[in-house]
């Protein structure tokens, strides 16, 4: 059986389809997707399983957000360029009467279209040995579920807090390193400080070494310093291009 269907790399391949080539052999397949096709560097990067197919080419939202599609679209055509000049993003829902939170117009959707990008493309670099994928080229980490990890380092047994602390610290180091973060949702309220501390660290180690960070948030960039602090708000600025989204919550079926 070919993997053109499920394969990412598809519309990139001169092979796809060629059941010579089109097989679970293809070491770039094996790259992206992992042996069994739920692996390699897509799972690596922390994608959700619900935004494994999400590219810049079935992006639901064109007809709602026209500015923002044609921006990711192009964003995501030279993803590499743009990472590699550590340009970010920061996309965020407006609010309105109908959709009073921006919730569900896209904005995550969006994120993990650009890490496939970007991961498509670096695997199609390595394939054609111009360029190696040492460590995690890209992550993608939802706020609460960071905010999680880093408090599990304070509950439970000894070995329990000192295994979490290893592994936050892990973490960390990932997103710290990483070519390209996506934060998701960084739009929580009522972090802790020393929780804010690590997001500042973070954020501005990425900053001090110009690398790229995509931010989804329900708070436009003005409000940020009112839920985390003004320097974390600030370097978020200072890295990022703002990008608004509109329209109604798609996860809301209509009546
Ligand atoms: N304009 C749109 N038209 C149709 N479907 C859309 C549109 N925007 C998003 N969707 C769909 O709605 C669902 C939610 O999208 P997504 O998770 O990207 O929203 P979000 O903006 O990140 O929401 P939240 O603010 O709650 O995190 C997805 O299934 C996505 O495919
Ligand atoms: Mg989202």
């Amino acid at each position: 059986m070919t993997l053109e269907k499920t394969c990412l790399l598809a519309p990139y391949c001169s092979k796809a389809g060629e059941a010579r080539f089109c097989n679970a052999l293809c070491f770039p397949h094996t790259r992206l997707h992992g042996e069994n096709g739920d692996g390699g560097l897509i799972a690596v990067a922390n994608i959700p399983t619900k935004y494994r197919t999400s590219t810049i080419e079935n992006l639901p939202f064109e007809k709602e957000n026209p500015k923002a599609y044609a921006i990711i679209q192009k964003y995501g055509r030279t993803v590499v360029e743009k990472v590699d000049s550590g340009i970010g993003l920061y996309l965020f829902g407006v609010p309105s009467e109908e959709n009073p939170k921006g919730c569900g117009n896209g904005k995550t959707t969006a994120a993990t279209a650009i890490i496939i990008e970007y991961l498509r493309q670096r695997t199609m670099l390595e394939a054609k040995k111009q360029r190696s994928i040492d460590e995690t080229p890209a992550f993608f980490m939802k706020m609460a579920k960071f905010q999680n990890v880093f408090n599990s380092q304070f509950r439970g047994s000894k070995d329990t807090t000192e295994s979490n602390a290893d592994k936050y610290q892990a973490l960390k180091r990932k997103m710290m390193k990483c070519d390209l973060l996506v934060l998701d949702d960084i739009g929580l309220r009522g972090t802790t400080e020393s929780l804010q501390n690590e997001i500042y660290e973070i954020i501005d180690e990425r900053d001090t070494n110009e690398k790229a960070t995509i931010f989804t948030s329900n708070v436009p960039l003005d409000h940020i310093s009112e839920i985390l602090t003004e320097q974390i708000a600030s370097r978020i600025e200072g890295m990022t291009h703002a990008i608004p989204f509109i329209g109604r919550d798609n996860r809301k079926k209509s009546l």
